[in-house]
């Protein structure tokens, strides 16, 4: 077994061109790392004719049968989506070939059937560029930290809200200026909904989740709110309580009488801003990891591009081909815990409400009854005054999300309240 392992890849967009770059110019380094040559088998598009730059004879527009060809070890899916893709890894581990793959959405979603069907043909799935882009934490999650018991995982891991939100708070813009804005620079798609409403950074908390805790968990599970409904003035109130608003990807064990659970979130909060995460500004991705030995850990840097997104899955194909050198699989992933899902209703949040209230006497007394009435206990209270009206800026205890969204519901009713002009969970408070 001396000759040169060969690698399929499918798709040729702005990740694969960047990893064919880098499997060509650099093969002599990437082989003597894995212990054997390495080369391009095959590179599958839908149309050649729009990939000049890839040597024709390796172009083919059947995927298929370039996955199962004989010759080839290894396959690389940077495709995206769910189909082909999903059928086209398995027809792979079918044929015995372990898989890289950038594909977030595929993995949210069926990530449980992928592994069992890797683990039984006894090859390697990893996919650690569907993450956080070039940032090394899904390895991380899955081996250098699988001794540990991890409490929580923390993500700023959608470039895109966190390049709008950060020119929020930088110029005082709101959501749809600085949305055309990112979109002008080429920050944000053409159709955004993903990035913009959670979609991108839920299918990337199911992941984290999911190893983080070794429980299953799938994208439909994942509560999630995206930014668009964040206005100036929610920026402006957190930078007055030293806070800064991220969209934030929560990935946390939480304890209760029944015993541990996961809470899955995807929502904009404000964060104070000597948390480390605050400090993530523009397109930048980080997460923040809590573990009960290791304690806090950061893992920051590029989080989407062509070259950032390749060096994530060279690093992985290179791991799977060592694996093939010596003939045993890397470590696979198991959901053994397999905790219960708690559903956003029963997760402890904290929220910060921003309040116009009458001012006169009895109003901040009823305030503080109706968060009472609700088993809601509140942490500060600040108030300031303009002629005869004030506005009331509250910042809660953990509760239950359904008590907090209730009690603010219940605001929205009172007569002394003119106007809930501002409401945000809270995380990294103390
Ligand atoms: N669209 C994502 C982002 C990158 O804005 O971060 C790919 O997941």
């Amino acid at each position: 077994m001396t000759g040169p392992l060969k690698v399929a890849l499918l798709g040729c967009g702005t990740v694969g061109s960047a990893v064919l770059r880098v499997l060509q110019d650099q093969a002599g380094d990437l082989g003597a790392r894995i212990g054997r040559p390495v080369e391009v088998a095959g590179v599958a598009v839908r149309r050649p004719a729009h990939h000049p730059d890839v040597p024709a004879h390796l172009l083919t527009t059947d995927a298929h049968a370039l996955v199962t060809r004989d010759d080839v070890d290894l396959v690389v899916e940077v495709i995206g989506g769910i189909e082909p893709a999903r059928s086209l890894m398995l027809a792979a581990f079918e044929a015995g070939k372990s898989v890289v793959s950038a594909n977030k959405a595929l993995l949210a979603e069926d990530g449980v059937a992928l592994h069992a069907a890797a683990a039984k043909a006894g090859v390697d799935l990893y996919y650690e560029a569907a993450v956080a882009g070039a940032i090394p934490i899904l390895r991380p999650l899955r081996e250098s930290l699988v001794g540990d018991q991890l409490s929580r995982v923390v993500g700023i891991v959608n470039g895109t809200t966190n390049y709008i939100l950060s020119r929020m708070a930088e110029t005082g813009a709101g959501f749809g200026e600085a949305l055309a804005e990112a979109t002008e620079l080429g920050y944000a798609e053409a159709d955004p909904t993903a990035d913009v409403d959670g979609f991108d950074a839920a299918a990337k908390a199911a992941i984290l989740a999911s190893l983080a805790f070794h429980t299953p968990v799938s994208a439909v599970d994942v509560y999630r709110e995206g930014i668009s409904t964040v206005t100036a003035t929610d920026v402006a109130r957190a930078a007055e309580i030293g806070c800064t608003v991220k969209l934030l990807a929560i990935c946390e064990r939480v304890a209760g009488e029944d015993g541990d659970s996961v809470a899955v979130r995807v929502h904009p909060a404000m964060i104070p801003t000597s948390h480390p995460l605050a400090s993530v500004g523009g397109a930048f991705n980080a997460v923040f990891v809590e573990a009960a030995a290791a304690g806090q850990l950061m893992f920051y840097g590029q989080g989407a591009g062509g070259e950032p997104t390749a060096s994530a899955v060279l690093g992985d194909l290179v791991a799977v081909a060592r694996s093939r050198v010596t003939g045993a699989p890397g470590p696979g992933v198991t959901g053994y815990a397999n905790l219960a899902l708690r559903p956003m209703a029963e997760t402890p949040t904290r929220y910060h409400v921003s309040l116009d209230v009458a001012d006169k006497p009895g109003v901040l007394a009823a305030v503080a009854q109706e968060f009472a009435r609700h088993e809601v206990s509140i942490s500060t209270v600040r108030q300031t005054g303009r002629g005869d009206a004030a506005t009331l800026v509250i910042v809660t205890h953990s509760a239950p999300d359904a008590a907090l969204s209730a009690t603010i519901a219940a605001l929205r009713e009172m007569p002394a309240v003119r106007g809930v002009t501002s409401v945000l969970r809270v995380e990294g408070l103390s």
